[in-house]
């Protein structure tokens, strides 16, 4: 067999957890990992340029194949070259495969054997998905990393549901391999699943691994289950995935649950908190969130965070920025996304070096105290 599109290099593991530093390799460019991938659903982290995200090290972004393919529909995309020029964007696109966005955007669905119907939620037309179906448009659309379609069922279905599925998922992803006509330029990971049940966690990592995926992502988590339940899970399911592939932390973007899930063995993550939250005014900062809009800000004119190099904290205040948020100005919502997203890929930068120099813990127990994670 040829070797996959996306590989995994291990450089260090930490002696005293489970934390890895490693390349990503990919046909559009090698990524140090452990990283966070900023989201951009429709082909564009929102209020961000390309430009922009590439000034402040962003190396992955995520799409995704349901927005895409209902709108502007993957043909288009495939008619400029693929996602890459579409977008102007040279750099590493991994997309999510429209399950999970079925079973959130669309309340009305039917899952079989073969995909899902459901209905569009823009004009509420019928439509059919399945992992044949989806790996097509992904293939159209040419991301480097593609997702296996899977069930993402909420975490407190019955025992007897998550395993029915767990076993859909599994032979969904074995469909998704066999239906991935581009395996020398787009790699296919699987996606780990099994809710709050560490059997049916095993199980899907047994199912999956046997299938030989380039790397493995571990889904159904960060649903509204506590923090403490998501920890164990992946306490438990990153040892029973191969040392050799990358592991991805689907959806998870909170700056404690980056650093815990790093010391759990996790080399990927994805999550629209810092660009959503960017949006109502909401900037994390080294001292925990920062709301703009607060009232105590209208004469401050230090940075949103004293210690942050980036772009807009070495140029623009307090005062200005939740004048813009207040005055519903665009700009204001640039400068609190660029911010957000540059503290948490700053913050991975951060989580390496610590890596590098056996400080991992030390890092984590600085930023939680000052991030306030350890208050009550
Ligand atoms: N994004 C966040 N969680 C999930 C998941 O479980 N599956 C998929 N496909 N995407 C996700
Ligand atoms: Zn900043």
């Amino acid at each position: 067999m040829s070797q996959p599109a996306v590989t995994y290099e291990l450089i260090k593991t930490d002696k005293k957890t489970g934390a890895r530093l490693g390349k990503l390799h990919t046909p559009h460019g090698t990524f140090d990992t452990p990283m966070f991938m900023p989201v951009g659903t429709q082909a564009t982290v929102k209020t961000m340029s390309p430009e922009e995200l590439k000034e402040m090290g962003a190396g992955v972004i995520l799409s995704n194949t349901y927005h895409l393919w209902l709108r502007p529909g993957e043909d288009i995309v495939q008619e400029a070259g693929g996602l890459h020029p579409f977008m102007n964007w040279d750099q590493g696109i991994l997309t999510d495969s429209g399950g999970f966005q079925v079973f959130s955007l669309s309340k009305l669905r039917d899952i079989s054997e073969e995909g899902v119907h459901f209905r569009n939620h823009l004009n509420g037309e019928k439509l059919f998905l399945s992992p044949e179906k989806s790996i097509a448009i992904q293939n159209a659309l040419g991301s480097d990393i593609m997702m296996a379609f899977d069930e993402c069922p909420p975490f407190d279905s019955s025992f007897d549901y998550m395993k029915a599925s767990v076993e859909r998922t599994s032979r969904w992803a074995a469909r998704c391999l066999e239906a991935n006509v581009n395996p020398d330029r787009q790699s296919l990971f699987g996606i780990v699943q099994g809710g709050g049940f560490k059997a049916l966690r095993m199980q899907s990592a047994r199912d999956l691994t046997s299938l030989d995926f380039p790397g493995y992502a571990i889904g159904g988590l960060s649903v509204g289950e506590p923090k403490e339940k998501m920890n164990e899970m992946l306490t438990y399911t990153t040892p029973l995935l191969p040392a050799d592939k990358p592991r991805y932390l689907m959806g998870v973007g909170s700056p404690d649950s980056l650093i815990d899930g790093v010391i759990r063995g996790i080399d990927m993550f994805d999550c629209v908190l810092p660009t959503r939250i960017a949006r109502n005014g909401t900037c994390m900062t080294e001292h925990g969130r920062l709301v703009i809009r607060n009232a105590k800000f209208a004469h401050d004119f230090r940075p949103i965070d004293e210690s942050c190099d980036c772009k807009v904290c070495r140029n623009y205040s307090r005062a200005y920025i939740r004048h813009l948020v207040k005055a519903n100005e665009t700009f204001g919502f640039r400068l609190t996304t660029y911010h957000n997203l540059y503290f948490l890929i700053k913050l991975m930068k951060r989580v390496r070096s610590a890596i590098r120099e056996d400080r991992l813990l030390e890092l984590k127990a600085s930023f939680f105290e000052s991030y306030g994670f350890n208050k009550p």
